[in-house]
């Protein structure tokens, strides 16, 4: 028997928990399941007239004539911004939308009013000083700060397109974004603290400005650090001065449900970071509707997300979700371990957290860093505890639901995407009884399955291709610029009935529940601390070094990081044989990932080899190189190789 389908112990939800939750029992969970089969159209258009605020209603739910560019809930009217903040003015006005804790301790809560006129004032700062149009891309480049939420809120009120960019990205990293986009304006910081330390970013910027960025007209700098910064007299300015000046009140734009909201680039296993873009209604509406039943937030709780607003948890989960649902969101700017390994559990009992969300590397961390750090703290107003990003090990889940959640708290594990703009497969905290690293069961409205290329659903017990077999509202609409590449890229590996259906690039398998596990990525993307990245980006950037004739990127599995970047290098001859200098390659090696795209994407191994294996035809088979980083043994047919010696040689390399 797999691993993987081995019986895993079953814990129940809490039963004065689920007596409240929004769906109580797996009755409940099965009725809206069928309800959504008997009438898939009819299933959204409720919860879409229910949950969004319509500026003008929508006059078709799903149009397909352009599939696989699906539109939903066609000719509605709505603004996000509205949709965040201004519907909840009446009930909330007083209530904290969002409390902010810096890295040093500083704190700032922020209420639904506040929020209101900080957005108002900054729309109307890019409006009117800045001449941001509907339509036109932002680019946004900041640490985590509330500013940031202010920011994308301000792009959505006035229908500009956002697109954030992670702060740990490098200067080219940035540079791409901006020219694919074709940005207009970029919104940074001075800086921010890391680790108890100041850092900058707009020096990033303005390196990444040097060169092709004709289109960025202006930057707005916000004041975190006031650390000593350079600026570009008639392009830079100072965004804490300039807000103050703008009136609190912007009409928000009526934008058109299919508008795009924002852009977010991610990794692909070939070339370049696609831009994925949502729209409007659909993406709101999902990240509210999952807020409510994945977390099951109530009126007067409180709710973190650890993430970053550079990834798409960070957008759907720290900003948009929870405030579509008017509820109170915490924004953290700091590392887990800063001042020490007790950080995030102290802060869960100052602020009486109830549902806590982060990846399962940090709680992998923290379990080895700081076992007894959590006995310190009152850890028990927690409710529910989410997990997201990557497959979380048996060991770290159960001392997360033992050790944070006193074994009374729920586990969501939340399998989705940045393509999918919300969680796709994940348990209700009131309803599915859960197993340690399993994701369990779609979403009601979801149809993920886990199929061969022809949509045939596959046996308990068998890994298949995780797909979603119908279009839902919070889908991907595009990759920015490139509408080929969304079709093959999600369209072009699985059909059912004959359709092309969307295909996520994981691997997945049913359990004899019918519950699903994720088994990881087929394709060549790697997740490296829940970070995304495609191996072919890491190799275009190491191909840059100069001593560098070809290069091959794998994952190898880690345990504190998942994956981490394993690279095989063949050097150029007149270097391959000045083989002293290894150690100082190495190094040089990983600077050139952290410029070309940063520190996130560094090799722990960096093996110099005397070639790769390839087939006649010229293409490296990869999994001959992943089981050699793995030390596995070679069980694969290498007859097809050009040169099938070369494996030995290789694996003589390695160790
Ligand atoms: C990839 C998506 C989803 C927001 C953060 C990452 C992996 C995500 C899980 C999970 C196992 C997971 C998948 C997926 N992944 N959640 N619960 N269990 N794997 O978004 O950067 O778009 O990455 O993360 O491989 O395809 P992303």
């Amino acid at each position: 028997m797999s691993e993987e389908l081995q019986k895993k112990p079953v814990f129940m939800p809490n039963r004065s928990f689920a007596k409240e939750a929004r769906i109580k029992n797996m009755c409940e969970y099965r009725d809206l399941i069928l309800e959504a089969e008997e009438d898939y159209e009819g299933f959204w258009a409720k919860l879409a007239d229910e949950k969004i605020d319509w500026i003008k209603p929508f006059e078709k739910t799903l149009d397909s004539s352009q599939a696989p560019h699906y539109k939903w809930f066609v000719g509605g009217k709505l603004n996000v911004s509205y949709q965040c903040i201004d519907r909840h003015l009446d009930l909330r006005k007083n209530k904290a939308a969002i409390i902010f804790e810096g890295e040093l301790g500083d704190k700032k809560v922020i209420t639904y009013r506040e929020l209101y006129y900080e957005v108002n004032k900054t729309a109307n700062l890019l409006k009117n000083r800045f001449d941001i149009k509907k339509g036109d891309r932002v680019v946004i480049y900041l640490p985590m700060i509330p500013e940031a939420a202010f920011m994308m809120l301000a792009c959505a009120r006035i229908g500009a397109i956002h697109s954030i960019v992670f702060g740990g990205f490098s200067a080219e990293a940035l540079r791409d974004r901006i020219i694919d986009a074709e940005a207009k304006l970029v919104i940074t910081s001075d800086g921010a603290y890391r680790r108890g330390k100041p850092y900058l970013l707009k020096p990033v910027v303005d390196e990444a400005l040097k060169e092709g960025c004709e289109c960025v007209k202006k930057v707005l700098i916000v004041q975190r650090n006031n650390e000593d910064i350079s600026y570009v007299p008639g392009r830079d300015y100072i965004y804490n001065e300039l807000v103050e000046l703008e009136n609190p009140t912007c009409e928000p734009e009526p934008m058109d449900s299919e508008d795009p909201l924002f852009l977010l680039y991610t990794s692909g296993s070939t070339g370049k970071p696609k831009g994925v873009q949502h729209n409007q209604a659909g993406y709101i509406l999902w990240a509210q509707q999952t807020m409510e039943w994945v977390f099951d937030v109530k009126e007067n709780d409180t709710y973190w997300c650890t993430a970053d607003v550079g990834w798409i948890t960070g957008h759907t989960y720290i900003v948009y979700g929870p405030l579509a649902m008017g509820a109170t969101t915490i924004m953290f700017e700091g590392v887990p371990i800063y001042p020490d390994a007790g950080r995030w559990w102290r802060m869960i009992e100052e602020y009486k957290v109830n549902q806590f969300y982060t990846a399962p590397t940090a709680i992998r961390l923290l379990h080895k860093e700081g076992r007894d750090e959590p006995a310190k703290y009152d850890l028990s107003s927690l409710k529910v505890l989410g997990t997201v990003g990557e497959p979380i090990n048996p060991d770290a889940w159960m001392w997360y639901y033992d050790v944070i959640g006193s074994g009374k708290c729920h586990i969501v594990d939340t399998w989705w995407q940045t393509e999918t703009g919300g969680h796709v497969v994940s348990p209700l905290p009131g309803a599915t009884p859960i197993k340690p690293g399993c994701a369990t069961l779609p979403l009601p409205g979801m149809i993920a399955e886990v199929v061969d290329e022809n949509g045939n659903k596959k046996p308990v017990g068998e890994k298949g291709l995780l797909c979603i077999t119908k279009p839902w509202p919070s889908m991907i609409r595009d990759i920015w610029g490139d509408s080929e590449r969304f079709k093959t890229s999600y369209f072009s590996t699985a059909k059912k009935d004959g359709k092309p259906i969307y295909f996520s690039g994981d691997g997945a398998m049913y359990d004899e529940d019918g519950y699903i596990t994720i088994t990881g990525r087929v394709d060549d993307v790697i997740n490296v601390s829940g970070h995304r990245m495609g191996t072919a980006e890491i190799e275009a950037a190491i191909a840059k070094h100069q001593s560098v004739a070809e290069v091959a990127v794998v994952g190898r599995p880690n345990d504190l990081k998942g994956e981490s970047v394993f690279a095989y290098v063949v050097l150029k001859p007149e270097v391959a044989d000045n083989m002293a200098e290894e150690i100082e390659l190495y190094k040089e090696i990983n600077k050139v990932i952290t410029k070309e795209i940063g520190p996130i994407a560094k090799a722990d191994d960096v093996k110099f080899v005397p070639g790769l294996p390839k087939t006649r035809s010229g293409k490296i088979m990869r999994r001959i190189l992943r089981s050699i980083a793995k030390g596995e043994e070679i069980t694969q047919d290498v007859s097809t190789l050009e040169d099938p010696s070369i494996v030995s040689k290789i694996q003589s390399c390695v160790i």
